[in-house]
């Protein structure tokens, strides 16, 4: 594996690399936020047929929320030796997966996480668990069902560097890549993080990703059982701006209905909208969605999805870890900015 575009993007002046931020302040709305008495860190979330949001946190619950309502998230299921949870993806509309486990220190307890598959009918908040299968790594983070055979899970792990294959017939995980180009290192203890696909028929054989790390949006061949064909290497999209630290680096993402243009979240305040250039081989352009300096700050944004607001629109939802500017937790939010 090799990092193909690192000397084209290496080359890039460390401002926008494409025009200035967007013109257009966009409207941010903080849907709920936990108090700091009860500083609960949102972690993820995926949005459901119904419209309502699936929220992972550190907390020992799921959490179902409604957009529209103005009660805190509901916790609906706690699932077996979990205090935490991260990757949560689709398999079908009323069929999920998250990974959750025993936090310790800066990931999990590996002899209890594992990742559920639940049921949870349209409007319904009484998930039914169907199994848990033991995915014995310290963080498994991004989770994505493979487009082409969602029996069969993909997750990023953070910690180790890896990419995991979870099939979810057989209850077997393997590790599919591991890289120094995925791992963590000094500049930030997370690497591969969020894992997304380009949607429906816009799937184009790749799977992207980003690498807290070491700042970069890339991508993967895969194949359509979830294996990475031989000869594969990594490609670097786009690179953050500036120098990755815990405050300045990629989080979780989601492809715009296109499949051309994909949302990042970007720790800490802010939100980019990378777009695939005309001419192959060039970066991904870059245009700041939130900047930081809007009125309703992103307290450490961790993951953000399309989704339908009022009256059809599409909109994007934020979660965050609910950390001010000195690392405080003051608690998680959930957040809507119309684009
Ligand atoms: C799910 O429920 C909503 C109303 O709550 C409805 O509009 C939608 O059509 C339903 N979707 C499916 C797939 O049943
Ligand atoms: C819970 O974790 C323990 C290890 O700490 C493990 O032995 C047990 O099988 C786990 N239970 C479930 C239901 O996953
Ligand atoms: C999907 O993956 C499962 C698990 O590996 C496998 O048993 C099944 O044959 C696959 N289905 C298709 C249509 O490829």
């Amino acid at each position: 594996m090799q990092f193909r575009h690192l000397t084209l993007l290496g080359a890039l002046p460390l401002t926008l690399a494409h025009g200035p931020p967007s013109p257009s302040t966009p409207q941010i709305t903080q849907l709920f936020a936990y108090p700091p008495t009860n500083p609960i860190f949102l972690e993820n979330l995926l949005t459901l047929p119904d419209s309502r949001l699936l929220l992972s946190s550190f907390s020992p619950s799921l959490l179902v929320y409604s957009p529209g309502s103005s009660t805190a998230p509901a916790p609906i299921f706690t699932f077996p030796n979990s205090t935490a949870y991260t990757g949560i993806t689709s398999l079908s509309p009323t069929t999920f997966a998250i990974t959750g486990g025993i936090q310790v220190g800066l990931g999990f307890d590996p002899s209890t996480i594992a990742v559920h598959l639940f049921s949870l009918p349209n409007g319904s908040s009484n998930p039914t668990l169907i199994k848990s299968i033991p995915v014995p790594f310290p963080l498994p983070n991004g989770l994505l069902a493979l487009p082409c055979n969602k029996t069969v899970l993909l997750a990023a792990e953070s910690l180790t560097g890896s990419l995991l294959r979870i099939d979810t017939a057989t209850n077997t995980v393997t590790t599919i890549l591991q890289s120094a180009l995925i791992a963590p290192n000094q500049n930030f203890f997370l690497g591969i993080n969020g894992l997304a696909v380009r949607p429906g028929r816009h799937f184009d054989g790749y799977l992207y990703f980003t690498v807290s790390s070491q700042g970069y949006f890339g991508r993967i061949r895969i194949s359509s059982q979830g294996y990475i064909p031989a000869g594969s290497e990594i490609e670097v999209l786009a690179q953050i701006q500036g120098q990755v630290s815990g405050g300045n680096a990629f989080d979780d993402l989601d492809f715009d209905h296109t499949g051309r243009s994909v949302y990042v979240a970007w720790q800490g305040r802010r939100v980019v909208k990378l777009t695939e250039p005309k001419t192959a081989g060039q970066p991904w352009s870059q245009q700041v969605i939130v900047d930081g300096t809007e009125a309703v700050g992103l307290k450490g944004v961790t993951a953000v999805k399309l989704g339908k607001g009022r009256g059809g629109n599409r909109v994007l939802f934020a979660t965050t870890g609910g950390l001010d500017e000195t690392n405080t937790q003051v608690g998680g939010q959930l957040v809507r900015i119309d684009l």
